[in-house]
């Protein structure tokens, strides 16, 4: 099973949005290994984007990730990276698709609600950045045999 880094940005958090976003990734029958709410130091938010350091709109999005509440968890399930980062939808609301969060539920890049890793490598290394390994729960879903 893997497991992946999402977190619900800002704009998600303030528009009332968690719950909506929360439920399709739950829907979809990934587990919820960890969760937290938090407001990202400017540390964390530079570890988490250090990837994009240099670009264009780097410092809008570390400002941007840093201005209010995120809800941050881990999901654990079958391809987890990339069935997540199909339930998000494309990086730009404009190309992402209907039935997808950014599709159904954004129409700018700089607020696009969500984040997920990208791979399975960078997911360990952004769960590391956000959790102990005693703060993931191990625990089996009662319907898990239905899940596949
Ligand atoms: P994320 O990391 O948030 O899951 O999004 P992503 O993989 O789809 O996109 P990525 O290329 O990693 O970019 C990270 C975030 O930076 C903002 N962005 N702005 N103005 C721009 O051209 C631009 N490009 C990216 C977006 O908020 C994107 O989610
Ligand atoms: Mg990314």
């Amino acid at each position: 099973m893997e497991r992946t880094l999402v977190l619900i940005k800002p704009d998600g958090v303030q528009r009332q949005l968690v719950g909506e976003i929360l439920s399709r990734f739950e829907r979809k029958g990934l587990k919820i290994a960890g969760m937290k709410f938090i407001k990202m130091s400017q540390d964390l938010a530079e570890r988490h984007y250090a990837v994009h350091k240099g670009k264009s709109f780097y410092n809008d999005l570390v400002s941007f990730i840093t201005s209010g509440p995120v809800v941050a968890m881990v999901l654990e399930g079958r391809m987890a990276v990339k069935q997540t980062r199909n339930l998000m939808g494309a990086t730009r609301p404009e190309e992402s698709t209907p039935g997808s969060v950014r599709g159904d539920l954004a129409i700018f890049t700089g607020q696009n609600l969500v984040h997920g890793s990208d791979s399975d490598e960078n997911a360990r290394a952004e769960i590391a950045n956000f959790f102990n390994e005693g703060e993931l729960v191990s625990y089996e879903l009662a319907n898990k045999d239905w899940i596949g």
